[in-house]
């Protein structure tokens, strides 16, 4: 049984001291088993993090570097990482291909690095606008999956759940409508059955982002292929989390 994963992504926001402050306010939320809680937050905060907060929520970073070591100034490294005990990571976002040149190729890198490592991902796929516009969507995530997980056994798929979150659905207020994300689920499903098998995809859990927030969490879980979501803005406030985290325990 898949798990449903409510995971916060806060980008480039909080000091080490809010994101503890966020955990602790949150220390009495009640997941249920088959619900995983993440924050993804920014390096600095890890460390406090690993070291103050205990299971239900789980840390994850928001990025890694694609080489084991080396001269890569202002990088972190997957060893780097786990030697704190974070033991998850986002890969691909689209804020990292946009801003930061992160090609396919790159991300698929970073992809086989992780999992080197043993760290879970959660990957992020999506499209731009006008490549919705021009009926692409479909297309742009297949390829964005096939480079990402090209040399991913169906072994290591047990640690990867792939995030589709439409560009343009990104700090918009514009969410894909729960059609569209339960299209996209879908297909991604198919992809990875034609990538791996039934069994590998049926398994694997799929998220969606893109402006979730508390009024519209629901719509979007009750969808069958939609199972979490990764939210940006949203996830900044520990009364705003804690709504998305008990729509979870309702999927
Ligand atoms: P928003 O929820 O702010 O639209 O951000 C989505 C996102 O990029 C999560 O990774």
């Amino acid at each position: 049984m898949r798990k449903t994963i409510i995971a916060g992504n806060w980008k480039m926001y909080k000091s080490p001291k809010q994101a503890l402050d966020f955990a602790h306010s949150l220390s009495d939320i009640e997941p249920n088993e088959t619900v995983r809680v993440i924050v993804c937050a920014p390096y600095l905060a890890l460390p406090l993090l690993k070291e103050k907060v205990t299971l239900p929520l789980e840390i994850s970073a928001q990025n890694v570097h694609q080489e084991e070591e080396g001269a890569f100034t202002g990088e972190i490294s997957a060893s780097m990482l786990t030697s704190i005990g974070v033991d998850i990571t986002l890969i691909g976002h689209s804020e990292r291909r946009q801003y930061f040149g992160e090609s396919d190729d790159v991300v698929a890198r970073k992809v086989r690095r992780a999992l080197s490592h043993e760290l879970d991902i959660i990957l992020c796929v999506g499209e731009h606008l006008e490549q919705r516009e021009a009926g692409e969507e479909e297309s742009v995530v297949s390829n964005q999956l096939k480079a990402a997980l090209s040399g991913v056994s169906k072994e290591e798929m047990k640690s990867i759940s792939i995030a589709y979150e439409p560009v343009w659905a990104i700090g918009t207020g514009k969410t894909a409508s729960s059609e569209d994300a339960q299209a996209m689920g879908s297909h991604i499903r198919k992809e990875l059955i034609s990538l791996y098998d039934e069994e590998t995809s049926s398994a694997c859990s799929l998220l969606y982002g893109g402006s979730v927030k508390p009024e519209n969490i629901d719509e979007l879980l009750a969808q069958p292929d939609v199972d979490g979501v990764l939210v940006g803005g949203a996830s900044l406030d520990p009364e705003s989390f804690r709504k998305l985290v008990e729509a979870g325990n309702r999927k």
